[in-house]
């Protein structure tokens, strides 16, 4: 059997988000963000009612969380700065929050693990969103203003930063398609925040510069994004309309960002069909310039299924958005049933190939990567209570694989993070789909304990051998 091994210095890690770790939603002088204000607005909408002020007691209990990646081997995590706790209505540093930042910096450090920050993660202040959100230019600024302020503060304790997570995530499911408060179903509207996202990015990106430039940074920082690149595929034997379906459908969600952090611009193509479609772009005078600066020093990929996608029947919707593709049923797919996505480890692997034939420089890693299952509990060993989770070793497995394999074919991937090592809180799923190697019981105060995937986990990530 192939017997495939990861590089020596290769982050092997976890990742995970501030506001679906952390808890304490209103302490500490922390502001009120869009999943705190749903959540009391609307707590029908998170299954079983769990809403965001439940994260998985992270703030408690995070030393003996750090304990639990050493002991599993992992060198490395990434989590994010909330901007409703790090700053307060001014734009000024809360203290308290910032308190909270550094003491956890502080004790990854001292386990000797590796923090990864990101400053994003879906989690826009509610007294900004009141202002437009990121559909007021202001608020690109004042993201940009957070980001110099969370630089500062902490730019000589953390190495890797990064600007968003998952940028294409809020135009897509808060204003495109209902899915996240505030539920709008406008394409107009979801264009112009996914401009002005690329805006902020650049805006911050900038910032960080400024921030090197004045000594604030440690020598060997580096500043990036995290993209959910879903390699996009169409049928086998294509017409010129699936073709041109999946041009739209990677333009918008993969070279879009690709685009702005290699080259530092936006890709022509796509701008085209949108102003042929009559979409406004929030333009003005001299972005192109402001966009000139987003370009980064590496990117991570959240890789979880693939886009297939076909020529749509329809050119519009129901609300008169226009519609690009069609999913695609691709008869051999295999199917994660809790989350309805496709498992497909190769696309790990076309993503890295395509990253060394359309963007050689590009350094990257796997930022996140994972399987989420429901009632995960039925899955118990009756004696010993722990959770059986062979299909999880057989996820990784499978991606790590494929990684290999992509390094070994002149891949430039860096590192992997496995998404929701510890169970925690997925928005409007809440705790429906478990992601994690270790358990949170939600019924034990929050109580964590390994599953059976764990053991298996520490030896790949001490020996990086994939076994
Ligand atoms: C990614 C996000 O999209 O996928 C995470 O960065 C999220 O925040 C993860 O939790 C898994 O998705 P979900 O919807 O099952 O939580």
């Amino acid at each position: 059997m192939e017997q495939l091994t990861l590089p020596e210095n290769f982050f092997f890690g976890a990742a995970m988000s501030g506001p679906q770790t952390e808890g304490g939603w209103n302490v500490g002088g922390k502001l009120e963000n869009l999943w705190d204000t749903w959540s009391m607005e609307d707590i029908e909408s998170f299954y079983n009612r769990v809403g965001s002020y439940v994260g998985n007691d992270f703030m408690r209990r995070y030393k003996e969380d750090l304990e639990l990646l050493k002991g599993l081997g992992l060198n490395s995590y990434r989590t994010s700065i909330q901007w409703s706790r790090l700053l307060d209505e001014d734009g000024n540093i809360n203290p308290e929050g910032a308190a909270w930042y550094h003491e956890l910096f502080r004790a990854s450090k001292e386990a000797g693990i590796e923090v990864f920050v990101n400053l994003y993660h879906f989690d826009m202040p509610t007294y900004l969103f009141r202002r437009g959100g990121w559909q007021n230019r202001e608020v690109c600024e004042a993201y940009a203003n957070y980001a110099y302020k969370a630089f500062c503060e902490f730019g000589k304790e953390i190495r890797y930063w990064f600007t968003f997570n998952e940028p294409i995530v809020e135009p897509e499911n808060r204003y495109w398609h209902p899915i996240w408060y505030p539920q709008h179903h406008s394409f107009q509207e979801a264009c112009e925040v996914q401009y002005n996202i690329s805006i902020a990015h650049a805006l911050a990106v900038a910032n960080y510069h400024r921030a090197v430039a004045e000594g604030h940074m440690l020598d060997d920082a580096r500043i990036g994004m995290i993209c959910n690149f879903s390699p996009s595929y169409t049928k086998e034997d294509p017409s010129e309309a699936d073709l041109e379906a999946l041009r739209m459908n990677d333009g918008l969600t993969n070279r879009w960002w690709l685009d702005l952090v290699t080259k530092g611009e936006l890709p022509q193509d796509v701008i085209a069909t949108l102003q042929e479609l009559g979409i406004k772009l929030p333009i003005r005078p001299y972005d192109d310039q402001v966009l000139s600066s987003g370009v980064v020093d590496w990117i991570g990929c959240n890789y979880y299924q693939p886009c297939r996608v076909q020529a749509p029947s329809r050119n519009r919707d129901e609300w008169g958005n226009p519609l690009f593709a069609e999913p695609y049923v691709w008869p051999e797919r295999v199917m994660n049933e809790s989350r309805g996505w496709e498992i497909y480890p190769k696309g790990i692997y076309d993503f890295g190939m395509k990253c060394r034939d359309e963007y050689p420089d590009l350094e990257w890693f796997v930022s996140e990567n994972g399987i989420g299952i429901e009632r995960e509990y039925l899955n118990k060993d009756p004696e010993t209570q722990q959770v059986q989770d062979d299909y999880r070793v057989d996820f990784v497995r499978d991606h790590l694989s494929w990684i290999a394999r992509a390094i070994n074919d002149g891949a430039h991937c860096v590192g992997y993070h496995y998404w929701g090592l510890i169970d925690n809180w997925s928005w409007s799923n809440a705790y429906k789909n478990r992601y994690g190697f270790i358990e949170v019981d939600l019924m034990e105060n929050y109580d964590r304990r390994p599953k059976k995937s764990a053991a298996w986990l520490k030896q790949v990530a001490t020996t990086h051998v994939i076994a």
